[in-house]
């Protein structure tokens, strides 16, 4: 999603502006853009391609300078075009000028993340003053009302340019008549300053994530909600509406962030997904890595008095977090039993609800930055739930601060948009959760304790063991590239799974996938399938497995091709119109995160055949930070 990188420096700043956008690009972008101060006047060059073009046209036209900002784009208002991306400048060559006494050309340039809701009644009371607009985004009523407000101090002007804006922004602005500041702010949208370590060049920056700002500082305020910085060459000032309605300066804390690079090697991987779900097996091992035993106090301090204290779990999260969610729900009433909903985040915060003070409100997110998900927890938070957990993958995230209890998740940075490692970490926090709950509400027997430990501890392996069925998911995968459509199915704590089978497949190879319950089939979907449509089961040695077997039997009446992941003691043998691979041992309570394993390899196979962007899927980004 958007990513803004800025700087005031007295060197030439261009190159720390790019290659801080390249680390942001695997978040998914569709344009990208930079403006520096050169010779007096604001100068720009914008691109619908890669940040690598827009590198070589800022070469090409010499575009240098000390204060500069970047950004990279997703669209919300306004097409995928060069004219919409950012920077963008007040007013505009066609505009009016000084003389006229309106606005003048080019003299405020800004990037904006997030969205302005009131766009359209500030664009009609610009437009009645003379601003020219050149672009359909929502971005560029900040530019113009910023030089409105102008009167020789932008600081002064974009204070009081927040005060109008309603809905979410984080906004990076320089002016021409000020060469050497630039003026961030933010509501609702991630910002943070970067504290420059050159005192010689009094090197300042701010970007939307610490991890733009890898390699040249890791001092990092994050800035609060309605912060507004004033950077200038070696000094800054952060500074916060009092309840007066007046700014007043504040103290931020300057933390120490050693943000990995999202440049990581591919390695011998074609694509950063494959890599993801290769590094899996090292990814829980990392996760699991300080924990010794079961205890409440995995999650923070006080987690044992607010486990004591609760009576339910609700649970808050969007797309593949919600599926793990899902997973939770079923090991949360069935080992801890504890009453849990699990809820789309984007949907929970605008329905009535009926709010519990008593319930743990646990958010699932893995970057913590997730929009829908930050304003679900305030939403819970306003209905008076004040206990709150997050599993999350980053330490630094928004999430993680508001949150009162944390597990952090160790998947390392995930850059493929398709969420991989990132999802069964989360489901080992989550089973973790569910066990400390479990033990607190007197649940969990000390023999039970290790042997879910024993299991946890062996999960690298055995998830080792499904990666090597990859050559005979690859076989498949040619089979699946040339549908349309497909079908996935799992029963109990394996539906959330098949949901996430049939999610990862759309995302990446568009194939047009849907998930059901096994035994919902013939109440409706049933219809659909032909000889045409691939079936694909989780077929794990559960409970449920001669139920599964009878739907097995229903699909293939109707001459439906099924792809089945079964468990080796399920006795479902290969056979016409019946496709097996065979998984390890059943690994009980813990399978779903096996099972997601060659769902995985399935979709990526399949998207690589079809010859798809795998990593950066269109129209998707990696981190959704606006609603
Ligand atoms: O960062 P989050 O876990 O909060 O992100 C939630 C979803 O946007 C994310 O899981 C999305 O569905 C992925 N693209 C799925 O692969």
């Amino acid at each position: 999603m958007c990513g803004i990188v800025a700087a005031v420096s007295t060197r030439n700043i261009v190159p720390v502006l790019l290659e801080g956008l390249k680390r942001l690009e695997y978040r998914g972008y569709d344009s990208c853009g930079v403006a520096v101060h050169l010779n007096g006047e604001l100068t720009r060059a914008r691109s619908t391609s890669r940040v690598s073009e827009l590198e070589g046209n800022v070469a090409a036209d010499g575009i240098q300078g000390g204060t500069g900002i970047a950004h990279t784009r997703w669209a919300t208002h306004g097409v995928p075009a060069v004219h919409n991306a950012h920077p963008h400048f007040s007013s505009g060559p066609s505009s009016k000028t000084d003389s006229d006494n309106i606005a003048s050309v080019g003299r405020i340039a800004l990037v904006h993340n997030g969205i302005i809701e009131n766009h359209e009644e500030l664009r009609a009371d610009l437009q009645a003053k003379g601003y020219v607009f050149t672009s359909q985004t929502d971005t560029e009523v900040i530019a113009h009302l910023v030089d409105h407000l102008y009167s020789g101090d932008l600081l002064d002007a974009v204070q009081r340019t927040v005060v109008q804006l309603r809905g979410a922004y984080a906004i990076a602005v320089f002016c021409r008549d000020e060469p050497h500041r630039v003026i961030g702010a933010r509501e609702g949208s991630p910002l943070v300053m970067g504290v420059g370590t050159d005192e010689r060049n009094g090197d300042h920056f701010l970007a939307s994530d610490a991890m733009a700002l890898a390699g040249v500082t890791n001092q990092i305020v994050y800035l609060e909600e309605g912060d507004v910085v004033d950077m200038q060459l070696g000094k800054v000032w952060i500074s916060a509406r009092a309840e007066s309605g007046r700014y007043a300066n504040v103290n931020r804390e300057v933390r120490t962030v050693n943000a990995h690079s999202g440049a990581a090697e591919l390695g011998p991987y074609r694509h950063y997904m494959q890599k993801e779900i290769f590094e899996q097996p090292r990814a829980i091992a990392d996760t699991l890595d300080a924990v010794q035993g079961v205890s409440p106090e995995l999650f923070g301090d006080g987690a044992h008095r607010v486990f004591k204290d609760i009576d339910s779990v609700l649970i808050l999260a969007c797309g593949t977090s919600y599926y793990s969610g899902s997973v939770a729900k079923y090991w949360l009433e069935s080992i801890a039993k504890i009453p849990t909903s699990v809820e789309i985040a984007s949907e929970y915060r605008y329905r009535d609800s009926v709010p519990n003070p008593r319930t743990l409100v646990v958010t699932i997110t893995q970057s913590g930055e997730t929009a829908d998900t930050l304003a679900a927890l305030k939403h819970a938070r306003n209905l008076g739930m004040k206990h709150t957990l997050t599993i999350c993958n980053v330490s630094t995230s928004a999430m993680v601060r508001e949150c009162a209890l944390a597990y952090i998740t160790r998947a390392g940075v995930e850059i493929g948009v398709a969420s991989t490692k990132a999802f069964s970490t989360q489901l080992v926090g989550l089973f973790l959760l569910t066990l400390a709950l479990a033990q607190t509400r007197g649940h969990l027997t000390d023999v039970q304790e290790q042997e879910h430990l024993k299991a946890l501890r062996h999960l690298p392996v055995a998830v080792q063991a499904v990666l090597a069925l990859e050559p005979q998911i690859i076989a498949w995968s040619e089979e699946f590239a040339r549908k349309e459509n497909a079908l996935f199915l799992g029963r109990g704590l394996h539906y959330p799974i098949a949901l996430e089978g049939a999610l990862k497949l759309k995302e990446i190879s568009y194939i047009h996938a849907e998930a059901y319950p096994a035994g919902e089939l013939k109440h409706g979907p049933l219809a659909l399938v032909t000889s045409e449509m691939p079936v694909v089961t989780i077929a794990p040695n559960d409970a449920l497995l001669e139920k599964l077997k009878s739907n097995l039997q229903e699909v293939r009446a109707r001459g439906g091709e099924l792809f089945v992941f079964a468990d080796s003691d399920t006795r479902i043998e290969s056979g016409p119109g019946l496709h097996v691979i065979r998984m390890p041992e059943h690994y009980g309570a813990l399978s779903p995160i096996l099972h997601v394993v060659p769902l995985q390899l399935l979709a990526y196979h399949t998207a690589c055949a079809r010859g798809t962007d795998v990593d950066k899927p269109r129209n998707l980004a990696k981190s959704v930070t606006v609603e």
